[in-house]
């Protein structure tokens, strides 16, 4: 039986067209946004898979939005729930009902840079080497066991948009990659660190550009 997905997305979906786009032994069983107008959520419907908009401005807090919103995803029966550019935090209780099965992937290379703004941040502590982190998601903001990173060299020259688009390149090469270890059951959580079952594969890539 395939992996049930359902992805979160607040925004343009990049990461979620690499998503579909790597063809993963996984179904999309619905794709949600709170922002109703997401780009990503338009595509998705424009290939033909389930969507559900859900504004959070129509709830009285973030406890009632999210209650529904894990009602909603409940409701798909999912095997995994993907993060992809939800730009709201999760409330306490909504991870909790999904700790385990809860993946995000975040533009550093965590511990660095938790939070907004992580490439402006990097270029201003300096930092040589940059990235991205796909993680389990716990409730500590941008914390969680690492599933796969991908570092990315900074250039002396760089941008937060220079950067940005060399990070988010590797992003969409490492969440499908996480995702489909998800699906074929290979990701192992010894103390909160992610092993790779049965395999030789690093969890780490490096930067194909010079
Ligand atoms: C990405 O940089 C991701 O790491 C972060 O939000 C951004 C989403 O971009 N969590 P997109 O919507 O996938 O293009």
């Amino acid at each position: 039986m395939s992996c049930r997905v359902v992805v979160l997305l607040s925004g343009r979906g990049s990461n979620f067209r690499a998503i579909v786009e790597a063809r993963l032994p996984v179904e999309i069983v619905a794709v949600v946004s709170n922002r109703p107008q997401a780009d990503g959520l338009v595509w998705a419907r424009e290939q033909g898979l389930p969507t559900v908009a859900l504004d959070h401005t129509e709830f009285a807090d973030r406890e009632a939005f999210d209650a529904k919103l894990a009602d909603e995803i409940e409701r798909h029966q999912p095997d995994l729930v993907v993060l992809a550019g939800y730009m709201r935090i999760l409330s306490p209780a909504f991870i909790a009902r999904f700790e385990g099965r809860l993946l995000n992937i975040h533009p550093s290379l965590l511990p660095a840079f938790p939070g907004l703004k992580t490439h402006e941040r990097a270029l201003a502590e300096g930092v040589k080497i940059h990235g991205c982190t796909v993680h389990f998601v716990t409730a500590q903001l941008d914390h969680g066991p690492i599933v796969i990173q991908a570092a990315v060299p900074v250039r002396a020259d760089d941008t937060p948009e220079t950067l940005s688009a060399r990070v988010l390149a590797q992003e969409h090469r490492v969440y499908p990659q996480a995702i489909r270890w998800f699906a074929e059951g290979r990701l192992v959580n010894k103390c909160g660190c992610i092993n790779l079952q049965d395999d030789s594969a690093s969890q780490s890539v490096f930067p194909t550009e010079s």
